[in-house]
């Protein structure tokens, strides 16, 4: 089943990881399943009474160690003060999971100039900031065997209308993985990249479907496996990236969409429409033309 679990226990055990924008959504799904893999992990983001909260809650169900470190990753500063506080409390860092993301709908040109900078400063900066301060650390203390994953989007590569500072922004984190899987490989760190397709969260859903948008725009009509995807699947393809099995796995993006934007790529998809009868009938028409 999908949704089971996929590796085996205890393979990120003796792992400690950081996972940026862990105490909600996404990033505290797969927050989870590290724990559960025997991993130690940092959750952080700006709001400590909600990360205690999920450490908590994260600690209770899993067993395991979980830290709430409260860090706004636009403010280098506040990186270089939860890395060692990290470094304090788990005595090492190996992995480092950049998932927060800022993002919302609007026409461009309704965006002020701040609006459009905030996103840039959480999803680029913020990567740049957190991946700039492990790897100098990693780098100083000559530690191999390190990962960066990041959350980027398929549309960091088609481009996307409406989330102008995000697409522009994960575009830019997808260049700062494939720079760095070649430029620090030298240095034992491996970079990668997951594309999600529609994963929901209530976080993101109010932000980017809010009201009634959410039945008017069903996602899962858009993707080929006609459904969402489950978190769980998702923390499977992480864990599997950052665990040692995907050792030979560097400065690749994975994408997980069920084929979302491959659909809207291809040039005659459009034709999924057309009924079997009809298909008859062309058919019999392009033979027809084709005779004369
Ligand atoms: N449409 C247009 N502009 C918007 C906006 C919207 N929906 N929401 C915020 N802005 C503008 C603000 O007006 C402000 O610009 P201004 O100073 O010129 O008025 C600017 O964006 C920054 O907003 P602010 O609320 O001060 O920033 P923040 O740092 O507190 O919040 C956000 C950042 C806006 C990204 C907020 O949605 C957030 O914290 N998101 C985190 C979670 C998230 O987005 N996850 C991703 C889910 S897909």
């Amino acid at each position: 089943m999908y949704t089971d679990k996929m590796l085996r226990d205890d393979a990120l055990k003796g792992k400690n990881i950081v996972v940026t924008g862990g105490g909600s959504g996404l990033g505290k799904a797969m927050s989870h399943y590290f724990l559960e893999l025997g991993a130690k992990v940092a959750i952080t983001s700006r709001n400590l009474e909600k990360l205690r909260q999920s450490s908590h809650q994260l600690e209770q169900e899993t067993g395991r160690r979980c830290l709430p470190v409260q860090c706004d990753i636009r403010h280098y500063d506040q990186v270089e003060s939860m890395l060692q506080q990290v470094l304090e409390t788990f005595g090492k860092v190996d992995i480092l999971l950049n998932n927060a993301a800022g993002n919302f709908i609007s026409p461009t040109e309704k965006l002020s100039t701040n609006a459009f900078d905030t996103i840039i400063d959480i999803v680029l900066k913020g990567s740049k900031n957190c991946t700039l301060a492990f790897g100098k650390h990693w780098i100083e203390q000559g530690q191999t065997n390190t990962v960066v994953l990041n959350i980027v989007t398929t549309y960091a590569w088609t481009g996307s209308a409406y989330v102008v500072p995000s697409a522009t922004a994960k575009a830019g984190v997808l260049a700062m993985t494939r720079s760095l899987a070649v430029e620090w490989a030298k240095y034992g760190i491996r970079f990668n990249a997951i594309a999600p397709g529609p994963f929901p969260t209530k976080g993101a859903w109010d932000r980017l479907l809010p009201g009634e948008l959410k039945e008017r725009f069903d996602l899962a009509k858009k993707v080929p496996l006609k459904r969402v995807g489950e978190h769980q699947e998702l923390a499977n393809l992480a864990a599997y990236l950052v665990s040692d099995f995907a050792a030979y796995l560097n400065g690749e993006v994975v994408t997980i969409d069920g084929g979302e934007w491959l659909k809207g790529a291809g040039q005659f998809n459009i034709l999924e429409r057309i009924s079997p009868e009809m298909w008859d009938m062309l058919e019999e028409m392009i033979r027809r033309n084709s005779e004369k």
